[in-house]
């Protein structure tokens, strides 16, 4: 696959991750399918960045970074469940981490 669509592949996961955060960080009740979007998104966004990186450059590490920012998003909505922080503080984080994330990828600074 060509990478400006895996690119915007990544950017959709990224999109579906984020409404998902929302629905459980700020919904009501009946979060299953935000429960299920959230780990879809995570896969996708997980497995295009691979086939971005193609063989991951062992030289560079902006994207080990990257995968300790996703592995955060993945796991905060325990964090919320389980009472650690605040659903506002974690969603904050989310956003923090996401936007690092995609600082990392444009730049791929070190
Ligand atoms: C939830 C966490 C993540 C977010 C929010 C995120 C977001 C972004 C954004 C916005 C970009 C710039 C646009 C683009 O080039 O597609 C990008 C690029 C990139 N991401 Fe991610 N990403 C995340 C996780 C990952 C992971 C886990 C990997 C794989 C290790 C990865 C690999 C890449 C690569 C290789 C690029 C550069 C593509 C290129 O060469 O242009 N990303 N990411």
């Amino acid at each position: 696959m060509n990478l400006p669509l895996l690119q915007t592949i990544h950017i959709a996961g990224v999109i579906a991750l984020f409404t998902s955060l929302g629905a459980i960080l700020l919904g009501g009740s009946g979060k299953k399918g935000a429960s299920i979007l959230h780990g879809v998104s995570l896969l996708l966004i997980l497995l295009v960045g691979f086939a971005m990186l193609k063989k991951p450059p062992m030289g560079q590490h902006w994207w080990m970074v990257k995968l300790g920012l996703w592995l955060f998003i993945g796991v905060a909505p325990a964090l919320s469940k389980r009472k650690v922080m605040p659903a506002s503080v974690v969603l904050i984080l989310c956003i923090l981490a996401a936007i690092t994330a995609a600082w990392l990828g444009i730049r791929k600074p070190f």
